[in-house]
């Protein structure tokens, strides 16, 4: 199976990057799309760049130009479950686009996305239950192999958790109290907001591909946001995404060793 590797920023994805082995490069839409073998798997990986636009275009591109079968999509994201911490992992089981509103429009509801009639897009139970999997494994084996305690404690992580559950996509990065109580309030079952995942959700969804999304909480998405998120992306975001991703590819590979570094 070929499966499609896509992070939205160059931290998050370089680190995969460099692991595939015979490395094939193509450029397409401004963006480059690494085509190899990683851990016994078929892989494209590429970064998307920001936004649900740049996401679709670039699953899209996975699915029609490459074809991949199943796309896995890795990053970051703002709490607003207010029980995560930095460092806590969100696999999602359902996601939507939040900044979805043609309700002024007799008969839709908000979220709905119009003529397709769905409001939110579910990734395929057993993927949800690998990632998982593969995400404790990260944080329960390597995660202190990887990280120092100064930088752990720096970011306040101290026994980070795997949760599942619904994810929130928007053309938006979130920094403000108000917004992240109007979206809990909309969404009450909300675990965190990204600019990517429910897109490529949509795409995969559109094509009949399998998918699954998992983020590493970087910030909560209210005033400290703008000073959390990009530190944690420039010092840990590459190594959460890595380890997890490198330890799913090994369990879709039924190779399911658990050091992401062998
Ligand atoms: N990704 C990481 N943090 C985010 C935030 N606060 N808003 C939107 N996307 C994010």
């Amino acid at each position: 199976m070929k499966i499609g590797v896509m992070g939205a920023m160059p931290q998050e994805i370089q680190h995969l990057i460099s692991g595939i082995r015979n490395p094939r490069k193509h450029e397409s839409g401004k963006r480059e799309f690494v085509e190899g073998k990683l851990h016994d798997n078929e892989v494209v990986a590429v970064f998307s760049r920001w936004g649900k636009v740049a996401a679709s275009s670039t699953a899209t591109t996975l699915i029609e130009r490459f074809g991949v079968e199943l796309i896995i999509f890795a990053g970051v994201a703002g709490a607003l479950d207010r029980a995560l911490n930095i460092g806590d992992i969100v696999v999602a089981s359902r996601l939507v686009q939040h900044d979805m509103d043609a309700s002024a429009i007799p008969g839709v509801e908000r979220f709905e996305i119009p003529l397709l009639g769905v409001p939110f897009f579910e990734p395929p139970a057993d993927m949800v239950t690998k990632a998982e999997e593969a995400s404790k494994i990260y944080l329960d084996i390597h995660m202190r192999e990887d990280l120092s305690p100064d930088t752990l404690d720096y970011f306040g992580i101290s026994a980070p958790k795997v949760v599942t559950g619904l994810v929130a996509s928007g053309d938006q990065f979130i920094a403000s109290d108000a917004v992240t109580e109007e979206l809990c309030r909309a969404l009450p079952e909300l675990k965190c907001v990204e600019m990517e995942g429910a897109a490529v959700a949509q795409v995969a969804y559109e094509h009949n591909i399998p998918f699954v999304v998992l983020r590493t909480i970087s910030d909560k998405a209210d005033h400290s946001a703008a000073v959390d998120f990009p530190a944690f992306v420039e010092r840990v975001a590459s190594n959460f995404t890595f380890g997890c991703v490198s330890q799913l590819l090994r369990m879709l590979s039924g190779n399911n060793i658990s050091d992401p570094h062998a």
